[in-house]
């Protein structure tokens, strides 16, 4: 491995070299990911845990008494404990395996909501976010008969807390939903006041932390949210799992979301009964491989340290706002440097988001264009798309230069 335990900090050009992806040029240039907030590149690390597992370990979990089901039933557990310690969380039974933070957040909106909330209560969202925790709220909300209050973004870019007080007067405010940190401008919020808000309230807090889980420490009992969902596949870790963390005692109350194989108690023709924690909730063949590769992202991001990746993307971002405030026609979305994640988005004027992505591929540079699923943001912001240059801990200044040479080629196309 690139990195040690006790590394200050982290050392992205040596890491880089854990990562297959980067062995290729692509149109004959070398390769400059700025995707990683869409989705990050998998170490050898992973790689390797998910292929070993499958020669050696394979079968189905918590089923089987061989020693492969045994195996594999480890390998599953194993992984749960290693999410339970990535997020501080009192009990490895508050960690329930998904698809992705959507299934996660859903399965809050539709478990919870759908039993809780009705005519008078509210849900609050804010303008910031990715339509997965915007989107299921507004419609469990609708489908109950309950408000959906959105909270705008002051001229700053901040969350504007100023309506809570007329929100609360006018409604029973039951969820507070939002993300700790942005995938569209990367800023990063500082949850604290709303947290307190929302449990004066008696809401739950739910978390989206698919974007900062990758790049900061994420503690549960620190933040005191009740639900907080986050994503493998954007911390090195396989797609296809993802976790949600709940409150156990909120969890127990719930219905469970999916229903067949594995989640029950007992079935029986007049009545069936769920299963204990987590399994209620992990209805049908869990993501076992997924699962293990997971494990070993947690151990490849805890070993290069989340403080170390943290302090390196607003190193990165400080260097690429910078850099690209030397651009010509450059507008840049966003907070300073130092609140906000290894994000940047920004328009070049005259030139359509996709028309920049398309040229910059050439170039061998992988960014994102498009509403990044944040459209009511893209809405405040008065555009309806943006260019989005993402990095992590894999990512070194020199790609960042190569982006901005890309954009100066940019320029000369539509000279
Ligand atoms: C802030 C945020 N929330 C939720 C999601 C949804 O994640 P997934 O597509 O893995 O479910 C994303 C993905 O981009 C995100 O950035």
């Amino acid at each position: 491995m690139a990195v040690t335990a006790n590394q200050k900090k982290l050392d992205a050009h040596t890491l880089r070299a854990d990562f297959p992806i980067f062995e290729q040029v692509i149109h004959g240039k070398p390769l400059a990911y700025l995707d990683s907030a869409n989705s990050s590149q998998k170490p050898r690390q992973v790689l390797d845990a998910m292929t070993e597992f499958y020669e050696t370990s394979y079968a189905n979990v918590h089923r089987a008494v061989h020693v492969l089901g045994e195996r594999a039933t480890a390998g599953l557990e194993g992984a749960r404990e290693k999410v339970r310690a990535l997020l501080n969380a009192p009990d490895v039974r508050e960690v329930i395996f998904v698809r992705n933070a959507t299934e996660a957040l859903n399965l809050v909106a539709y478990s919870w909501g759908g039993n809780n909330l009705g005519p008078g209560d509210a849900v609050v969202v804010t303008e910031l976010e990715h339509h997965s925790n915007f989107v299921p709220w507004q419609y469990i909300a609708k489908r109950q008969g309950a408000e959906f209050r959105m909270l705008p973004l002051d001229d700053e870019g901040e969350v504007d807390l100023a309506g809570l007080d007329e929100i609360a007067r006018d409604c029973n405010v039951k969820v507070v939903a939002t993300n700790l940190v942005s995938n569209s401008l990367g800023t990063i919020s500082d949850l604290a006041s709303l947290v307190t808000w929302a449990h004066e309230q008696g809401a739950i807090f739910v978390c989206d932390a698919a974007q900062a889980a990758p790049h900061l420490r994420v503690d549960v009992q620190a933040l005191d949210c009740d639900f907080l969902a986050i994503s493998g596949h954007k911390m090195c870790g396989p797609s296809g799992i993802g976790a949600l963390w709940g409150r156990a005692e909120l969890l127990r109350r719930m219905e469970p979301f999916l229903l067949g194989g594995h989640m029950i108690n007992s079935v029986r023709y007049e009545k069936t009964t769920w299963g204990e924690l987590p399994h209620k909730f992990e209805a049908g063949t869990s993501p076992i491989a997924e699962a293990v590769g997971f494990g070993a992202a947690i151990d490849y991001l805890q070993a290069a340290g989340l403080d170390a990746i943290e302090a390196h993307e607003h190193e990165l971002a400080a260097y690429a706002l910078g850099r690209l405030g030397e651009v010509p026609g450059i507008k840049l979305y966003g907070p300073p440097a130092e609140r906000r994640a290894g994000v940047v988005s920004f328009n070049v004027e005259g030139i359509h988001p996709h028309d920049v992505a398309q040229i910059l591929d050439r170039e061998g540079i992988a960014i994102r264009a498009g509403h990044h699923c944040c459209q009511p943001l893209m809405h405040k912001l008065g555009v309806a798309a943006t260019n989005r240059a993402s990095f992590y801990l894999y990512t070194v200044p020199e790609e960042i230069d190569q982006l901005v040479d890309g954009l100066a080629t940019v320029h000369k196309v539509f000279a």
